[in-house]
């Protein structure tokens, strides 16, 4: 490792990040803000460094890769999805990707039930109700729900994520649809699910969680046509990417209730919404904090700075994407 090695960590990091890559000598230009580097800033600071801690917010591309030169060895993501950064430019370059995958799927996993419980029970319309003043009393007729127990699962995605979504609903007795490449032996064996193609998936969930990585194949896989396939009764919950789903499609749906409603950690164009999304009563929108937990966070700190260390000293990154 060069005694001068730089490395630039774009946004404000939860520790130990910055003191591990000090500790290893490295000289650390550590952004102080939370809020997302702008593209001519990152441009400039990038400039020769031998390192790059990133967050999902920033787009690391060609651009990037140039103004940085020859000094880069390593950009490691500070996420599990890599989709805001051009791998096959990096790995043209000599440049390692690192992610943080394992331990935010516990967080992961929890926030989406949060969203399941959240859309199903109508839990933040009743919390605004109560608040507003304007609640009279129980009534036999208010805020209807959907029940869990005995309801469908239906699982896009038996990942890591996915298949900790599934092995949380063994307290809800439900049953387990999934989509995937390959049989998930974990899944089939401690919950009982069921592949399935993701036509028989759309019909038949009462609630469809999505846990696909953001790729050229997965952008809009849930269309307008796709929407259609669902119930009318369906929650759609989407921890992932927000480009996997058709948001305008998806806004129409839920003001025609063609759908029961949806729960999003994740937005297409972050932090905008579409226009009209956050008035509907049958959304609950969350800032895409899947694994925003103190613990998550400051492991995912850890595993990004020891990355970039084990590039810059010449050993295989725990993590490597490329
Ligand atoms: C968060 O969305 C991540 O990919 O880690």
């Amino acid at each position: 490792m060069t005694p001068e090695a730089q490395i630039l960590l774009t946004r404000r990091m939860p520790p130990p990040a910055e003191r591990l890559l000090r500790d290893a000598g490295l000289r650390v230009d550590a952004v102080e803000n939370d809020a997302p580097l702008p593209p001519a800033e990152l441009l400039r600071r990038v400039r020769g460094v031998s390192g790059l801690i990133c967050s999902l917010s920033e787009p690391v591309d060609t651009a990037v890769l140039e103004a940085a030169g020859p000094s880069l060895r390593v950009v490691a993501n500070f996420a599990v999805g890599v989709d805001n950064i051009d791998v096959p430019a990096c790995t043209a370059c000599g440049v390692r990707v690192t992610n943080t995958p394992d331990i935010l799927t516990d967080a992961t996993a929890d926030l989406t039930w949060a969203l399941i419980l959240a859309t199903a029970r109508r839990v933040v319309e009743g919390d605004r109700h109560v608040r507003s003043g304007e609640w009279k009393g129980w009534t036999p007729t208010e805020s209807l729900g959907v029940e869990l127990t005995g309801a469908t699962l239906g699982i896009v995605g038996a990942g890591r994520i996915g298949t900790a979504v599934g092995l949380r609903s063994r307290g809800f007795g439900m049953r387990v649809l999934y989509v995937h490449p390959r049989a998930n032996a974990t899944l089939e064996s401690d919950v009982g699910a069921e592949r399935v193609d993701l036509d028989r998936l759309l019909r038949e969930s009462d609630i469809l969680t999505l846990h696909v990585p953001m790729t050229q194949e997965n952008h809009h896989l849930i269309d307008r046509a796709r929407l259609a396939r669902m119930k009318p009764t369906a929650i759609l919950i989407n921890t992932a990417r927000g480009p996997i789903v058709d948001e305008v499609a998806l806004l129409e749906a839920l003001r025609e209730n063609r759908i029961d409603s949806a729960g999003l950690d994740v937005f297409e164009h972050e932090p905008r919404l579409s226009a009209g999304l956050s008035e509907l009563a049958n959304v609950v929108l969350l800032p895409h904090v899947g694994s925003a937990t103190t613990r998550t966070r400051a492991a995912m700190s850890r595993m990004a700075a020891e990355n970039v260390i084990a590039v810059l000293t010449d050993r295989p990154p725990p993590n490597p994407v490329n």
